[in-house]
């Protein structure tokens, strides 16, 4: 009897998520923002599932477009369970089988949920059983929104975005997600961005020193407050990642005027994401991006980070 059939594999789900607030401050020595932002988890999964293997080998699946995943150590998965054999002394590999939902390159934290869906079935597969401390501070070596997606639920990030304190959040928050075809690079949109602050350095005023999430934004997530969340949403990202894909701008207005109470592109884009006053209005405004040529997708959040499923 071989090891795999003396021990099933493991799935583990891990969320996307959508940034409801985001403020960037200025560039650090190490080539990282200072941000604060506030993340919702969202019902759109990465599952990974983890079987024992000699050595470390992953493939991808899903339903979105694939180009660009690659499938050695480039992915930030497998570099997740090469990084957890490493720190626990664990001498075997393993076999991910990645099944993609979340857009690829598409601002809603993809390929960190993978790491993170990683760490948690890699861990439970080997039984080397880590504190959740010591899995979060992995996650952080692995990159920014990595921690986020262990965590889930709703929370502030500070820091890279990596320094997490979760926050209160009452009800549920309904979003129509429009996806692109094509991705965005995240390090791109950063450089779009302060190269945009340097143009207009006199109009806009000083970078904040310490950025932080408004107080409005931590009371609308409390109240379950969609209306109250909408006027708050904010994405210093989001006139970079305009000009580099200026076709999203009359997508926003559309869905605006469709009726989400507000749209927002989601982290670094770019992806769409449209809040709206409950389910209902959700899936009318899903019928009409549709319509109207766009992949449009009804989620919801908040929902719980990685976890072992099945
Ligand atoms: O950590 P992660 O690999 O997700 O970050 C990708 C890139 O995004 C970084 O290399 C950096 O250029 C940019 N970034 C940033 N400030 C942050 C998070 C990411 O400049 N707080």
């Amino acid at each position: 009897m071989t090891l795999a059939e003396i021990f099933p594999s493991v799935r583990v789900r891990a969320p996307g998520k959508i940034n409801v607030f985001l403020q960037v401050g200025g560039l650090d020595d190490d080539g990282y923002h200072e941000l604060a932002t506030a993340f919702q988890a969202v019902s759109l999964y990465e599952d990974v599932v983890a079987t024992y293997a000699d050595d470390f080998t992953m493939a991808v699946n899903g339903s979105v477009p694939l180009e660009g995943v690659p499938v050695d150590d480039r992915n930030l998965a497998l570099r997740a369970a090469r990084l957890l054999a490493a720190e626990t002394g664990y001498e075997g590999g393993v076999h991910l089988e990645v099944h993609k939902q979340v857009p690829v390159a598409g601002g809603m934290g993809g390929g960190s949920a993978d790491a993170a869906a990683a760490l948690v079935a890699c861990d439970a597969l080997w039984g080397t059983e880590l504190p959740t401390g010591e899995l979060h501070r992995l996650a952080a070596r692995l990159g920014a929104d990595v921690p986020f997606a262990l965590m889930g639920g709703t929370a502030i990030g500070v820091g890279r975005g990596d320094r997490l304190s979760p926050a209160l959040a009452r009800g549920r928050f309904d979003w129509v997600l429009v996806t692109s075809e094509e991705g965005v690079s995240t390090p791109a949109v950063y450089g779009e961005l302060d190269r945009h602050r340097e143009r207009h350095r006199v109009d806009i005023g000083p970078v904040p020193a310490v950025p932080q999430v408004d107080a409005d934004v931590l009371h609308a997530l409390r109240a379950g407050d969609a209306r109250m969340l909408a006027s708050t949403l904010r994405n210093d990202l989001q006139a970079a990642t305009l000009q580099m894909r200026p076709d999203l701008a009359p997508v926003l207005e559309l869905g605006e005027r469709e009726g989400a109470l507000a749209g927002i592109v989601s982290g670094s884009g770019p992806t769409l994401a449209f809040l709206c006053g409950g389910p209902e209005e959700a899936i009318d405004l899903q019928v009409t991006m549709s319509a109207a040529g766009h992949v449009a997708l009804h989620v919801h959040g908040p929902v719980p980070g990685a976890r072992v499923v099945g």
